[in-house]
């Protein structure tokens, strides 16, 4: 199956700058969902030092901050001023303002890092099997690199029955799982499913908004005939603020940096 997303490169800038405005809305009950899965998924212990790559506003760095006790700030990458703006006020937090491959490339960031956390972000760079190697080097020996992809959301499958965006391919996951192990990391992957409730009204919204940037590629009016699809069938009983359930998997791909010693018993 093609891969839309390379074919087409979107503006990813101009989606963001668009997006930044209501990002912290859209993604409110995602967020709150997936808090305790990241934290308990990633082992995030109070005297960890992390970076969350592709932070977008930090507002879920800041949620990971308080709920893991963290005792130094989280390092918040992110390439876009918008999304950072946002981040203002902020606890807990400290916003970078360049990309993932920019911050890693820098040669001094060596077993510096406890976690690294990429969430629904990874699929932004440029060059990942360059930036993966950096992270290797900047990780702590036990370090986790710690990758985050959508696989199915219930909602967007609902609304690409009737459209033509689709989720990234799985070719895309396999070569993570790839480069993290030729990045020397010890790769392991898992599926998590979150489940959270949003009212019609505020689904239609994401969604005209572009929530996620698969989205991006639709025109306003297929967005809308979408909607108006959604509203002629699934939804033609619900009333604005009738809540729905939605079910989102991510596939997480995790590395972890061996210490020396189990580096070389594996070699
Ligand atoms: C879907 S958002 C996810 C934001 C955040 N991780 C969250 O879950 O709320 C993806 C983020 O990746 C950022 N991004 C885009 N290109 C990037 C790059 N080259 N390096 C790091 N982050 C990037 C975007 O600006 C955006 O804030």
């Amino acid at each position: 199956m093609p891969d839309t997303h390379s074919l087409r490169q979107p503006d990813v800038k101009g989606h963001y700058n668009k997006v930044a405005d209501n990002f912290d809305d859209y993604f409110a009950e995602i967020h709150d969902s997936q808090l305790q899965s990241v934290v308990e998924k990633i082992d995030l212990q109070p005297h960890h030092l992390m970076v969350d790559v592709g932070s977008g506003t930090c507002r879920f760095a800041e949620q990971v901050h308080k709920f893991a006790q963290l005792q130094k700030p989280i390092i918040c990458v992110e390439p876009f001023p918008e999304m950072l703006a946002k981040a203002k006020g902020r606890k807990g937090v400290l916003p970078v303002l360049r990309g993932g491959e920019e911050f890693f490339n820098d040669a001094s960031l060596c077993d510096w890092f406890d976690r690294v956390l990429f969430i629904q972000s990874y699929h932004h760079l440029k060059d990942p099997s360059s930036v993966l190697q950096n992270i290797e080097r900047s990780l702590r020996p036990g370090g986790i690199c710690s990758i985050w992809n959508l696989t199915t959301h219930s909602c967007f499958e609902r609304f690409t029955r009737v459209t033509t965006a689709k989720l990234y391919s799985s070719s895309r996951h396999e070569e993570t799982y790839r480069l993290l192990q030729q990045a020397n990391l010890k790769v392991e992957r898992s599926n998590v499913l979150l489940t959270y409730d949003l009212t019609k009204a505020k689904l239609y919204s994401m969604l005209r908004g572009r929530f996620i940037t698969n989205l991006y590629e639709l025109t306003d009016q297929e967005i809308e005939d979408g909607i108006d699809k959604l509203e002629k069938n699934d939804f033609k009983s619900l009333q604005e603020d009738d809540v729905i359930e939605n079910k989102a998997t991510y596939l997480v791909i995790q590395g972890t940096k061996l210490n020396s010693i189990n580096n070389n018993m594996n070699s």
